[in-house]
């Protein structure tokens, strides 16, 4: 149905359940895959079809980002297409978690995504896999077997 054939993606998180998804069907796609995480990143990446690529990636470690972009850069030429997939979620009221998980989910969800988005820039479209705006945006669109939609952002 898409054909991304020479467009390379970068997904984090892509060991998860969404990631997986994600790097599947993208490299199903025709796409340079490179699946990103924090541990079986070359293992999912050897059962792609297609080009891939398996990096490891903390979204927490700035050192990590601007390695991941490297490496992608080095393989595959310009990085197209940033996947913020990875996140750290805590659900509860705001009295019963404790503060080092709150921080957690910031230092991942946010600080995490605002790490990528400054080692990948310029990539064409970066895409948050839990966002409204991913959801809604408009343009080239994506949607992936969890119904997220991927648009450029500006
Ligand atoms: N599934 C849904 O119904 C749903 C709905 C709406 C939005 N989403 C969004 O979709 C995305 C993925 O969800 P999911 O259901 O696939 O969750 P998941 O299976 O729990 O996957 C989350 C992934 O994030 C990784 N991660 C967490 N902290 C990380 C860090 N510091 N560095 C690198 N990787 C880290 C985890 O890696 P480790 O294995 O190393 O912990 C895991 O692979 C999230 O952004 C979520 O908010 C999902």
């Amino acid at each position: 149905m898409f054909d991304f054939t020479g467009k390379t993606v970068l997904i984090t998180g892509a060991t998860g359940a969404l990631g997986t998804t994600l790097s599947t069907r993208f490299s199903a796609a025709g796409a340079n895959t490179v699946a990103a995480a924090r541990t079986g990143a070359d293992r999912l990446a050897a059962q792609l079809d297609g080009p891939s690529l398996g990096v490891r990636l903390d979204v927490t470690s700035e050192s990590d980002r601007t390695e991941a972009v490297q490496r992608t850069e080095e393989r595959f030429g310009p990085l197209d297409i940033l996947i913020n997939n990875a996140a750290y979620l805590r659900v509860g009221t705001v009295e019963s978690i404790p503060l080092d998980e709150f921080q957690r989910v910031f230092d991942t969800d946010v600080t995490g995504a605002l790490l990528g988005i400054r080692a990948a820039a310029p990539a064409d479209f970066i895409l948050f896999a839990a966002s409204d705006r991913a959801r809604f945006a408009t343009g080239s669109e994506l949607v992936a077997d969890g119904g997220f939609t991927l648009g450029p952002l500006s």
